[in-house]
């Protein structure tokens, strides 16, 4: 009897390691990013002599290699020493102060009670642990405008006033938000800025190529196919040039070849935006709101940036489309508290 689980040896696949080629896997070696990563080591490097470090406010566009930078650096950071905790938080995952807290808690592995604590009992916590074993917490807020208050930033800059607890690492796609915070914040925690590029051409093509090597069969790709993908990236973003490959892959294991060719990478990109919708009759203006949104949840105010780039209306005329679209069932917004810094309402889609 055969095994149903056991593959089949005429089986070629192309895909040697599909984990490789997921958004969230973190490479060993990042290519092209040498002084940014150098940049972060030495902001940090004072707190492991007791020092204020620089805290960071890093922007820079989506796929810029912002999160694996900085995940990268952490490691590095926790294997050279002890002396700081490093705590990384998704402020969208997390978008609360207590939310936070939880999070850097975890890290230092404190019990807590059963019922729960308040707020500012989770704090005093963590500022016992930072007193008693005096270790600071590197405090990594990735996609910081997920935070749905600046009152955490707020209380942290306090809490360094009196003795060094937090050092600070701000990561966006929204360069605009640090003027957007408090500006008691803002004069406390003395941000310095750090911008990720958009990825060049080749410096896509070598990401690609190193990704490639590690995940795919030999063989089973050409350097034509990555120059190409790389090329037809529009926004220099190593995170959809990835995509494509891994889809483009897929798509050519499924009809059943040993190779990827152009046709697939170009199905692939055609067949992207899942505007595929005939049923819903969506308009121009509609269709861009999808195609916008399929990468992800954004704010109303990310969305018109968007927008409004390809094509020119007012917010009002936005809001309407985004209505329909919401009637339609195909998107859906959230409200979020807003207690200062930022819009209150989030879209998605469905
Ligand atoms: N310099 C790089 N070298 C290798 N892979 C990279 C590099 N920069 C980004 N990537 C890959 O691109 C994808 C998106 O990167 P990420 O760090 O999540 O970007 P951001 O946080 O700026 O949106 C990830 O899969 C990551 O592994
Ligand atoms: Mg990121």
């Amino acid at each position: 009897m055969v095994n149903y689980f056991e593959e089949s040896g005429e089986e070629t696949p192309i895909i040697k390691d599909e984990n490789i080629l997921l958004p969230d896997y973190v490479p060993d070696g990042l290519l092209h990013r040498n002084a940014e990563l150098q940049g972060i080591a030495d902001a940090i490097k004072p707190i492991l002599r007791k020092g204020i470090p620089d805290n960071l406010f890093i922007h820079g566009p989506s796929g810029s290699g912002k999160t694996s930078c900085i995940r990268h650096i952490m490691k590095q950071l926790g294997s050279y020493s002890a002396a700081v905790l490093p705590v990384y938080v998704n402020c969208w995952e997390n978008p609360t102060q207590m939310a936070v807290y939880n999070r850097i808690i975890e890290e230092m592995r404190l019990p807590l009670p059963r019922r729960g604590l308040a707020t500012d009992e989770i704090f005093a916590r963590i500022r016992e642990y930072v007193r008693n074993y005096r270790k600071p917490v590197l405090l990594v807020l990735d996609e910081l405008d997920g935070l749905r208050s600046d009152k955490l930033l707020y209380v942290v800059s306090r809490a360094n006033e009196k003795q060094l607890m937090f050092g600070i690492v701000g990561i966006t796609n929204n360069k605009l938000l640090l003027s957007k915070l408090d500006s008691r914040v803002r004069s406390s925690l003395r941000f310095s800025e750090m911008e990720f590029k958009e990825y060049k051409e080749e410096q896509l093509l070598a990401i690609l190529e190193m990704r490639a090597e590690k995940a795919l069969a030999p063989g089973s790709y050409s350097e034509k196919l990555l120059t190409k993908i790389a090329r037809l990236v529009e926004n220099g973003s190593a995170r959809t040039a990835i995509e494509r490959l891994w889809k483009a892959a897929k798509h050519a294991e499924k009809s059943g070849k040993q190779k990827i060719m152009i046709q697939h990478l170009e199905d692939v990109i055609q067949e992207q935006p899942a505007f595929k919708l005939p049923e819903y009759n969506l308009t121009a203006e509609e269709l861009l709101i999808m195609e916008i949104l399929e990468q992800g949840e954004l704010r109303s105010s990310g969305l018109y940036e968007r927008f409004t780039k390809k094509i020119p209306k007012t917010k009002r005329q936005i809001r309407n489309y985004l209505d329909l679209l919401e009637n339609k069932g195909l998107i859906e917004s959230e409200e979020l508290e807003a207690e200062g810094m930022l819009r209150p309402k989030v879209f998605r889609r469905r």
